[in-house]
């Protein structure tokens, strides 16, 4: 057989003793293909601050168990620290033939400490390991988001502080529906992200629990501490099963639900700017900085980031299903599929912190155009709920309020006129009932002042909702001052 033949069938091979963490048992070296397609590095070297920190607290708690000697370990966590400086300087490329980011910290750390590396991986596996760091990960991705979130809250705060008397068809079916203040329009969207807020809040405790010390699968054999670890690291709790540890993935389906959920709202929201900023609509004005041009047309203003984030919405919610997907079929505990889940994650968490971050800007520095909005509300009839309601007022059942009502705008339409240039006379074809004050509620700034109550479209309605919404955006700024953090020790040994 020729040699290209015979290459060709096993493909080129890897020099395992460079870079993996295992081989021992093998008689022939790892295929270079079988690496490339295996190995996470280039997506999981992400993880590599919390790889070391993580590390770090292992080597803490094997010295003080006595499983590692103390020199060792004061000479391993030595390493691991001026291995984060390096990285962070620069001075370490995150590069290299390595399958993930845990056999590069090892290979590297090796590089600084000599064998003595070969330690630190005593009473550990890679399966709580990547457990650890992602979770480590998350607790900081669930900060970011917040502060995501919060900044595109105080966006909407912002303009409805601006709009309070601004007043824009309030729509269903996209048709013209009731008068509302645009405050209370904004303020809706706030409400939504205070949800996928108090949804990060609430599954923060789940993610913030230690799996370290669950090693491949049973525990480990050595007397370890995983209290010691989760408390050097931070975490609130250590897991309660080690096969639970290692195999569940339940937060990472927590936090691209969260993602998808808030991709969402925001691609409502996303959709009203697009329409808004029609000249059909001509509710909004774009800063120049947040809409784009046209190659060929040179008059053109297009909302290309409210549309990008509508579209990338589609990427996101994807990312929920490739994750429950991949986790559907996989028996306990630990399998390769899980290793997929970063890349899922990272791009839905990206695309999602993006998003509010453009979204915000653009909010912030839009123009609301509130006299074409309130010039839409001429003879549109949005105040027809109101006349029916007088009705009711006067005994009418509002059944046959309603009927009389419709009569009514049917009567005006046909001769091309709207609710506001009926005359008494005009009402009192269809009922006795109405007086003088009827004509007065004609008028959407009366309308809007009927709707007292609470989540009403009232000033005052409006106006408490706002001071509620900031009150929780104080709330909100509290929880991520408090948020969980390193141990002291640990932040220490870094400075
Ligand atoms: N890189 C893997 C992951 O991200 C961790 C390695 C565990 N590998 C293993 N063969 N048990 O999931």
């Amino acid at each position: 057989m020729p040699k290209r033949n015979k290459e060709k069938k096993t493909g080129r091979q890897v020099d395992r003793s460079v870079s993996l963490l295992w081989g021992g048992r093998f008689k022939k070296p790892l295929a270079e293909e079988a690496l490339e397609f295996s190995s996470s590095f280039n997506i999981d070297k992400r993880l590599w601050k919390q790889d070391i920190l993580g590390s770090i607290a292992h080597a803490i708690m094997l010295s003080e168990t006595g499983i590692i000697d103390e020199a060792e370990a004061r000479k391993i966590v030595k390493g691991l620290v001026a291995l984060m400086r390096d990285i962070e300087t620069g001075k370490v490329a995150l590069d290299g033939q390595d399958e993930d980011i845990h056999s590069f910290v090892e290979r590297k750390l090796r590089e600084y400490v000599g064998e003595v590396a070969g330690k630190l991986h005593t009473a550990r596996s890679r399966n709580d390991q990547v457990a650890t760091d992602f979770r480590l990960w998350y607790r900081d991705a669930i900060r970011q988001l917040a502060e995501g979130i919060l900044k595109m809250q105080q966006a909407l705060i912002s303009q409805a502080e601006k709009h309070i008397d601004t007043l824009l068809p309030g729509m269903t079916h996209l048709q013209h529906a009731q008068p509302v203040r645009l405050a209370h329009h904004l303020l809706a969207h706030f409400w939504a992200l205070q949800r996928d807020l108090e949804r990060l809040k609430d599954l923060l405790p789940r993610v913030n629990v230690s799996p370290l010390g669950a090693a491949a699968l049973a525990g480990s054999g050595l007397p370890i501490n995983p209290k010691r670890t989760a408390q050097l690291l931070g975490f609130a709790e250590t897991a309660e099963n080690s096969m639970d540890a290692v195999s569940d993935r339940d937060f990472a389906c927590e936090l691209v639900f969260v993602c998808a959920l808030t991709m969402v709202h925001l691609s409502r929201l996303a959709e009203e700017i697009i329409l808004w900023s029609t000249p059909e609509f001509g509710f909004v004005t774009l800063d120049d900085s947040w809409c784009t041009g046209s190659s060929i047309m040179p008059q053109k203003r297009n909302p290309d980031i409210a549309e990008l984030v509508r579209g990338k919405t589609g990427v996101v919610v994807g990312s929920l299903m490739q994750l429950l997907t991949m986790l559907k079929g996989l028996p306990l505990t630990y399998n390769r599929d899980l290793q997929e889940d970063k890349a899922i994650v990272f791009n839905a968490f990206d695309t999602t912190l993006a998003s509010l971050s453009v979204m915000s800007q653009l909010i912030v520095t839009a123009t609301f155009n509130a006299e074409r909005m309130r010039r839409t509300l001429m003879r549109d009839f949005s105040t027809a709920t109101d006349l029916a309601d007088y009705l009711v007022q006067k005994g009418e059942p509002f059944r046959e309020a309603h009927r009389i009502v419709g009569q009514i705008v049917l009567h005006l339409s046909e001769q091309n006129k709207g609710l506001e240039d009926a005359t008494l006379n005009d009402l009192r074809i269809f009922s006795d009932k109405f007086d003088d004050d009827a004509l007065e509620l004609l008028l959407p700034e009366k309308s809007v002042e009927r709707r007292k109550e609470l989540a009403g479209t009232a000033k005052v309605s409006v106006q408490r909702q706002l001071k509620k919404a900031k009150l929780e955006n104080e709330q909100t700024t509290k929880w991520i001052q408090n948020f969980p953090n390193l141990s002291e020790e640990i932040v220490k040994l870094l400075k």
